[in-house]
């Protein structure tokens, strides 16, 4: 059920609306009100429109082709995305214009025109056709944020071969599991990357995982840090340099089928292992180029930055593919916010003029916390529109944003997607809607959202439900990678033919959405998506625990925190080390991100008498909340104990 929180009601009630700018809205990529009506009256004719927009080397057939739950979009048609995003932009007079401004966390930087990017695209393509990565076999992408990254995905696209990147924060382990499910045939990885001044050591994890990975033949490895010369694998390991030295600079784009794999993404669900979300190359393609121009409003002298990481799906659409669709300059920076201090985002801002800025609530919330001295500091007035996504944005921090950092005058674009979704669906368009801190507004034209109760009806005004999409869209995802069934029942089952996105909605007067947060077991920590499931598995696996259940607990910062009940083996005694010895665990189970804050534990955990634990009374004692219902509790004296030891904390 969707929980009625006071928070919510508060929600409801915020007055305050931002208009569009008056100057902005004249210059706007997209400024016609009737244009929500025009898609919702042919939605297919809609996205054809778009279509037109991308370069195809063959015009499709048929627009869709929908066989609930599998769609195909632009059937027939033939295209090449490396070819979308570089060479006809070279052709178009952009060859010198930015296409990416990187900046390392040392302070090294380098730009790559559009010209540079296709003679690095072209090189690196015939480099990994030389190790005999040809069109449809898997290449796992384990790299830290710099220019080879994108250089790296547009050279698969180029040749075909579908990528899928792991985010470098994710362990040996982690790795092994996604290279394993997709069974790549060839890992692309790195010494090392900078963080917070250290050193990350991806070529070490690469090394652990690839002893468990046997479908990788070759590991290309690029030498960043320098951290890792001695310990390249004969007969296995080719750095990068070698590789690309004396390759062709021309490539020829493989035509590719619309309906082809562009890339496969892994995202955590309520059950079992993370999924390998597929996208399409036509209609994904379509999907970010169309919402990258109207919602970011590119323009040809933008300077934008996203400062998500690449391995999240906000980094392949928002990064690469949706800005380079458009021949815009993206910028990308590697490290962290606070390094050397607090207010790095700031200098990278001013250093290049940065003109839109698209980042997490979570970072929004964290520079609140800094204070207006980081931002004070420089000259952030080339900005003229910002953006959030991941996770819901409370009203506060959203008018901090436009207050400190837009100086009052950028509109705000909260945006609502997922990795399944591919691209942005719920968001204003910032010459035409109306603003109102902490809700989305409306759906993207052409996609059809609503909020549906248990029973499967619309939800008025005011009431809360599940948001659900009716219609398929062009960049949805295709399938879960190697799993259809599980396609089937995680996305399609609830309502029969029904797009089910596992969060919660809300509605008001004016028809605007209020999102709530996830309705299944995942956290949402700081943005990034971890299934309760996972953590209790890495959990379990330490020898010393018995049984273990997580919630997401409410954080000021985060969104969310992670918390852990712990039952521990019988001859294992509760300790500050073992507390210490678990966080540690999971951290190098699955990735830093997924360490519990606290470790509660707990002499047994609250079920229900079908043996289900009921998480709902973990999250209250968690939170210091009085227990809820107790009733179906199997044995009601073990949240009793766990309130007395723990209820206090808050
Ligand atoms: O719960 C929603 C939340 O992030 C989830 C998707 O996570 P992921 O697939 O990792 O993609 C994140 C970036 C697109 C959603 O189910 N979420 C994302 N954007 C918002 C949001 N929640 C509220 N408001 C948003 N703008």
């Amino acid at each position: 059920m969707v929980e009625n929180t006071g928070s919510i009601d508060a929600l409801l009630q915020e007055e305050r609306s931002f208009p569009p700018p008056a100057d902005f809205a004249a210059r706007a990529n997209m400024s016609d009100p009737e244009i929500y009506a025009r898609a919702a009256a042919d939605p297919e004719g809609f996205w054809a429109g778009l279509a037109g927009e991308l370069d195809w080397f063959q015009q499709w057939d048929t627009v869709l082709e929908w066989d609930a739950p599998f769609a195909k979009w632009f059937v027939g048609g033939k295209l090449n995305v490396s070819y979308n995003c570089i060479d006809r932009h070279v052709k178009n007079g952009r060859r010198n214009k930015a296409a990416i401004v990187w900046e390392g966390e040392p302070g090294d930087w380098q730009v790559y025109t559009y010209g540079d990017l296709l003679r690095e695209v072209c090189r690196f393509a015939n480099g990994l056709k030389s190790l005999g990565v040809g069109k449809g076999d898997r290449v796992t992408i384990y790299l830290p944020m710099t220019p080879e990254l994108p250089i790296a995905m547009l050279a698969c696209a180029r040749i075909g071969a579908p990528h899928s990147v792991v985010f470098g924060g994710f362990s040996a382990e982690s790795l092994r599991d996604r290279i394993n499910d997709s069974q790549s045939k060839l890992l692309i990885t790195a010494d090392g990357g900078y963080r917070r001044g250290g050193i990350v050591p991806l070529k070490q994890n690469a090394d652990d995982s690839l002893e468990g990975s046997p479908s990788i033949e070759k590991a290309v490895v690029l030498r960043r840090t320098g951290s890792a010369d001695d310990k390249m694998v004969a007969g296995r390991d080719i750095w990068w340099h070698d590789l690309v030295q004396g390759q062709p600079q021309t490539c020829e784009p493989e035509p590719m089928d619309s309906e082809d794999m562009l890339f496969l993404l892994y995202t955590s669900g309520t059950t079992g292992k993370p999924k390998g979300i597929v996208h399409s190359s036509g209609g994904y393609l379509l999907g970010v180029q169309a919402t990258a121009k109207w919602v970011f409003d590119l323009k040809e002298d933008d300077i934008y930055w996203c400062t998500a990481d690449i391995g999240w799906v906000t980094g392949h659409s928002y990064i690469v593919y949706g800005p380079l669709a458009n021949g815009a300059t993206t910028v990308m920076y590697e490290g962290s916010p606070d390094y050397p201090d607090r207010d790095r985002f700031w200098d990278v801002v001013a250093k290049y003029g940065v003109t839109i800025l698209y980042t997490a609530p979570t970072a929004i919330r964290t520079f609140m916390r800094w204070g207006e001295d980081y931002p004070r500091r420089h000259d952030l007035s080339t900005l003229r529109l910002m953006g959030t996504v991941g996770e819901p944005i409370n009203p506060e921090a959203w008018v901090w944003y436009w207050q400190h950092i837009g100086g009052g005058n950028c509109p705000v674009v909260d945006t609502w997607w997922q990795t399944e979704t591919g691209s942005i669906m719920i968001s204003p368009l910032p010459g035409l809607t109306t603003l109102k801190p902490g809700s989305a507004t409306k759906p993207f034209p052409g996609i059809e959202a609503e909020i549906l109760d248990e029973a499967g009806q619309p939800v008025g005004p005011g009431g809360g439900g599940y948001l659900i999409v009716k219609r398929p869209w062009p960049s949805m995802l295709r399938n879960i990678y190697g799993d259809p069934e599980r396609f089937k029942e995680t996305y399609w089952s609830r309502y029969d033919g029904i797009y089910f996105t596992a969060d919660g909605a809300r509605r008001d007067d004016d028809g605007y959405f209020w999102l709530l947060g996830r309705v299944d077991d995942v956290i949402n920590v700081s943005g990034h998506r971890i299934g309760t499931m996972e953590v209790e598995s890495a959990l379990v696996d330490n020898l010393k625990v018995a049984e273990a259940a997580c919630i997401g607990k409410d954080h000021e910062v985060k969104g969310q925190a992670i918390v852990a009940f712990v039952t521990l083996k019988d001859q294992v005694a509760m300790s500050a080390d073992v507390v210490t010895e678990l966080k540690a665990h999971v951290a190098g189970k699955i990735g830093a991100m997924a360490r519990p804050d606290d470790i509660y534990f707990a002499a047994e955990l609250p079920k229900t008498r079908s043996g289900k634990i009921m998480r709902r009374l973990l999250r209250d004692v968690a939170e210091g909340r009085a227990l809820g219902d107790t009733t179906t509790l199997a044995d009601p004296a073990v949240v009793d104990s766990l309130k007395a030891q723990y209820g206090d904390e808050e």
